[in-house]
């Protein structure tokens, strides 16, 4: 059912704050102004979702047709989603997608939550009977696509090169491993546990990696020249000594998996965020969400491309992401004008 005072829309995007202060300035500025961080961080753990704003302006090259949607937030911070009982941090959600139900949306994305929601959306797509992506398979799409075109600036062919993936085991790091084993020369998969890490050295030879390594050990990333960082975890893994001089890391994970001394000591080492793509059109998201102009997160894009496309249908659900898929919503989002922003420093890709 639609309010009569709400123009319909064709998406909604559950968005939620990383820092309650700074984010929740972007929607009440007089409240953050008045209240400490650590107020708002209570407040926001009861505060109903809300409405952000309304997204105009996002618009096909390809068939020039443009999209409207919403932007709702799950006012929980990763914390708080992490504290909660999972079924209490649904709810929430649920609750938020209802706002853009009730709006007309035909498809939600659940932007921003990768490596938190631990079913990756399949319950809040049962529970609010409408269709629901996650973002991860245009997350994955993007941080090799940003690799790839890093690779080729530097006159590195993919097929001569070692490439290692963090994380191999989770589910964005998997996918990685999968994409990129067949593509080049040699791959390693690092992870924590070794059960793990051997299952996931295993699928990326069943994707057709013939030189598939793995270690659960942070020094074997030293061989590489291409890194995919995507471990969740809350502090960095990766420092100045694990990378091999030129190597190229796209660091996918948020908390950064790359300490931050690489940035002040390794010029060599090129740094590259996961994952941000310039949206087609003149998009205007209503509401500052602190990226530079024109750019969104690949996450919070699956959601756009699958309406330009006009497949309202859930697409990325689930820990497992499908190899296709990824292909798939990476070429539609070229076609459509998304192009990746690819020298983005991972401060704010
Ligand atoms: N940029 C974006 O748009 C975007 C989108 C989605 C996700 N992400 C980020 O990507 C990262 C991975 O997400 P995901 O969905 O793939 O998560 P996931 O499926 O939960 O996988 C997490 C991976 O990290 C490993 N890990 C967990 N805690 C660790 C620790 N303390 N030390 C070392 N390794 C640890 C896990 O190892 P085990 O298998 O041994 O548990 C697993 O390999 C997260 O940081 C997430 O925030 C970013």
């Amino acid at each position: 059912m639609m309010r009569w005072e709400d123009p319909s829309a064709d998406f909604a995007l559950v968005l939620h704050p990383v820092d309650a202060k700074r984010d929740v300035a972007r929607k009440y500025p007089r409240l953050a102004r008045i209240l400490p961080g650590a107020v708002i961080e209570l407040l926001t753990r009861f505060w109903p979702p809300v409405v952000l704003s309304r997204v105009n302006g996002i618009h096909s090259e390809a068939t020039g047709s443009s999209i409207d949607g919403w932007l709702l937030a799950c006012p929980l911070t990763n914390r708080q989603m992490a504290e909660l009982p999972p079924l209490a941090v649904y709810d929430r959600i649920v609750r938020a997608g209802r706002l853009g139900q009730t709006r007309g949306a035909r498809i939600l994305g659940l932007g921003g939550m990768g490596g938190i929601l631990a079913d990756r959306g399949v319950t809040v797509a049962q529970r609010l009977n409408m269709p629901v992506t996650n973002g991860d398979s245009l997350t994955v799409a993007a941080a090799i696509a940003v690799l790839k075109g890093a690779a080729e600036d530097r006159g590195l062919s993919l097929k001569d090169a070692t490439a290692a993936v963090v994380g191999a085991s989770g589910g964005i790091g998997l996918a990685c491993a999968e994409v990129l084993a067949p593509q080049v020369a040699q791959l390693i998969v690092v992870g924590r546990r070794e059960i793990r890490v051997s299952q996931a050295r295993a699928e990326a030879e069943a994707a057709g990696g013939s030189r598939v390594r793995m270690s659960t050990e942070m020094d074997a990333v030293l061989k590489a020249d291409i890194i995919v960082a995507a471990a969740s975890g809350p502090r960095p893994l990766l420092k100045s000594h694990h990378l091999k001089p030129g190597a190229i890391v796209c660091d996918v994970a948020r908390p950064p998996n790359v300490s931050s001394e690489v940035e002040r000591e390794r010029e060599d080492v090129m740094l590259l965020g996961g994952g941000m793509l310039h949206v087609p059109g003149h998009a205007d998201f209503g509401i500052d969400l602190g990226l530079p102009a024109g750019l969104a997160y690949a996450c919070m894009v699956e959601v756009m491309v699958l309406a330009l496309e006009g497949r309202y249908e859930s697409y990325s659900l689930g820990r497992r992401i499908q190899r296709d898929k990824v292909g798939e919503i990476g070429e539609l989002a070229r076609k459509h004008g998304f192009r990746v922003s690819p020298r983005v420093s991972r401060r704010i890709g």
